[in-house]
């Protein structure tokens, strides 16, 4: 594909696609990890003199539809302050966008504007009316065919990848195309069903799949243990066993377990044989920790998504922590992806050691089942 990075910027209207959708708590940005990822891209454009437009959507609003909750204003104001100037938001692009070189406004959340979430032609010429170059630069939006990541790139003078998508699908692409092998996988998370396609996915490449959360148990119910009130998955304990034959995917040997899902819940270690009808099992136990930890120093490539305990209550949290600093402590190449994922890399500061942090959550999985991403693909396609 055609990249940013290669094009001469100077006085030319540039319409950057970034995913801003970040967490927003009482109108203030509350993780900014995506706003810093983007911030290289934005500085690039600005410095090479660039009337530059950013566009984002923020979480599900009513599509057609203003909504304060939405806005984009808190971003704005957070970009403001990362970037020492002002930023501006367009409540209606329609009207017109003025901008200077070397400056920069906001347009406000793509998903008030009817046809967004439809990708229809009408709105993406409409956003490629007000640019000369389109720059596709965010990952974790790429896996949606909407007017703001893939219609408006059918139809901008020129559509290109920004810096961060392309460093994106780099860094997804060395883990699982010509892995450094062992490859291993760590995925966790509540439900065995959200994440089938990643699993078999990565049972075709990988050298050893680790499972954990609610995941795990349905493992462990395929093994034949007991789990008792742990969330599981009965009906997926025949695709867990065919999984199981295909590739390594231990299953703990020892588990933390509470009697009720809360903050206070008194944390009781047992094996994984001893599990009893009221138990639930919230985290993996010390010595899987220590297993698994030796196992990841023999990896050459860590592929991650999903924690594999309930991290966000400490007495649970152990297992992902011990996970977390041997992941920290390998020199594998190792990836980390899903807004789990990061908030566990912030809990246990492990963000300098990892090798690549994704932005994507939805996306990040989609790549990794070997999906085309759609904002991917029609940038392929003009390049042609
Ligand atoms: C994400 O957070 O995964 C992306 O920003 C996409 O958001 P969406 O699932 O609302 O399309």
């Amino acid at each position: 594909v055609l990249k940013m990075t290669d094009l001469d910027l100077k006085g030319k209207r540039v319409l950057i696609r970034e995913d801003l959708n970040v967490p927003v708590k009482g109108g203030k940005v509350t993780s900014d990890v995506r706003i810093r990822a983007s911030l290289p891209t934005i500085q690039h454009a600005l410095e090479a003199g660039a009337k530059v437009i950013v566009m984002s959507h923020l979480g599900r609003p009513t599509e057609g539809e203003y909504a304060d909750e939405f806005s984009m204003q808190p971003v704005a104001d957070h970009l403001a302050g990362l970037l020492g100037r002002n930023v501006n938001v367009v409540k209606d692009f329609r009207a017109g966008v003025d901008v200077a070189e070397g400056e920069l406004v906001l347009l406000e959340n793509v998903r008030f504007n009817k046809g967004e979430k439809k990708d229809e032609d009408e709105l993406s010429k409409a956003y490629a009316e007000l640019c000369d170059i389109f720059v596709m630069d965010a990952f974790g939006t790429a896996h949606r065919a909407q007017a703001s990541t893939h219609g408006v790139a059918k139809f901008a003078p020129v559509a290109c990848a920004g810096p961060l998508l392309a460093a994106e699908l780099d860094a997804l692409g060395k883990a699982l195309d010509n892995p450094a092998r062992p490859l291993v996988a760590i995925v966790g998370g509540s439900k065995v069903s959200t994440k089938l396609e990643v699993l078999e996915s990565l049972s075709d490449i990988c050298d050893q799949i680790i499972v954990g959360g609610g995941i795990a148990n349905t493992f462990l119910a395929a093994a034949g243990k007991p789990v008792g009130k742990s969330l599981y998955e009965e009906d997926l304990i025949p695709a867990a066993k065919k999984l199981m034959e295909k590739v390594s995917i231990p299953v703990p040997t020892d588990v933390v377990c509470g009697k009720e899902f809360s903050e206070t819940a008194v944390a009781t270690l047992k094996s994984a044989d001893e599990v009893e009808a009221d138990d639930m099992i919230f985290d993996i136990g010390p010595d899987s920790a220590k297993a698994l930890a030796e196992q990841l120093k023999e990896a050459k490539t860590i592929i991650w998504n999903g924690p594999v305990g309930v991290f966000e209550f400490d007495q649970f949290g152990e297992g992902t922590k011990a996970l977390s600093l041997a992941i920290a402590a390998s020199d594998a190449f190792s990836i980390a992806g899903g807004g789990d994922t990061l908030a566990a890399v912030d809990k246990y500061e492990i963000a300098e050691q990892v090798s690549y942090i994704s932005t994507g959550g939805g996306a990040f999985l989609e790549f990794v089942e070997g999906k085309t991403l759609p904002a991917v693909a029609i940038l392929e396609e003009r390049a042609k």
